[in-house]
């Protein structure tokens, strides 16, 4: 790859620059072990919520709460950001984090939990955006419960990893990512691109 192309990638990455409440999150997130979304894909979500109005979020993943406070930016100021995470201090975090920022508590719904015991019990069709960056191994299981959850029209995002671009990685995460790739690309239901934004963030629409 050019320098130049590393170079435009470096500036898109950085060309919009989070809040202080999300560079906080971050770093708390940081001291748990829950990597934050960078603001490469941390803008991409607020834009993708804005774009679509999105009023019903789901996001599978909350970490300590900087892809949550990215995404309510973008949602209309009724929207509900439903998050679901198994680590409670993570969510304690979270919490914090959209107090700090000044999110009324009405509009997140922070569910402690497996993600697949918790979605299962979520209501069908009821999302205009599902957002998934938890356990790897277990995208084909979110992949089945998204295109439930999702209201024909709503869109699916996937965070990724750079790894899967090299043939040579066959490790079991980069496997399944393949694999949910692949069945997403032949899914008739979706139209779908893999941005090259952070390590890689898979967009899909349900049609
Ligand atoms: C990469 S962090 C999420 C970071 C967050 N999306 C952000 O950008 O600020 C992944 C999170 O998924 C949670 N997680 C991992 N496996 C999970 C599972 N099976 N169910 C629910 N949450 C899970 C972890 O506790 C962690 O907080």
């Amino acid at each position: 790859m050019s320098t130049q192309k590393v170079a435009a990638w470096s500036h898109a990455e950085d060309f919009v620059a989070a809040s202080e409440h999300i560079d906080a999150a971050r770093h708390r997130g940081e001291e748990l072990g829950a990597e934050s979304v960078g603001n490469g894909v941390g803008s991409v979500l607020q834009v993708l919520a804005a774009a679509i109005g999105a009023k019903a979020v789901m996001e599978i993943g909350t970490g300590a709460g900087a892809s949550g406070l990215w995404l309510l930016g973008g949602m209309p100021a009724d929207g509900i950001l439903t998050t679901i995470d198994l680590d409670t201090e993570h969510q304690r975090a979270a919490r914090e984090a959209f107090a700090a920022a000044g999110i009324a508590h009405q509009r997140t719904r922070v569910i402690a939990g497996r993600a697949l015991e918790v979605l299962p019990r979520m209501t069908d069709a009821a999302y205009d955006l599902v957002v998934v960056d938890a356990d790897k191994l277990e995208y084909p299981d979110y992949l089945t419960q998204a295109t439930r959850l999702l209201r024909p029209g709503g869109t699916l995002v996937m965070t990724w990893s750079d790894k899967e671009s090299d043939p040579a990685n066959r490790d079991a995460e980069t496997r399944t990512l393949r694999d949910v790739g692949r069945s997403i690309r032949d899914h008739d239901q979706y139209a779908v691109s893999l941005l090259p934004v952070g390590e890689g963030l898979l967009v899909a629409v349900k049609r």
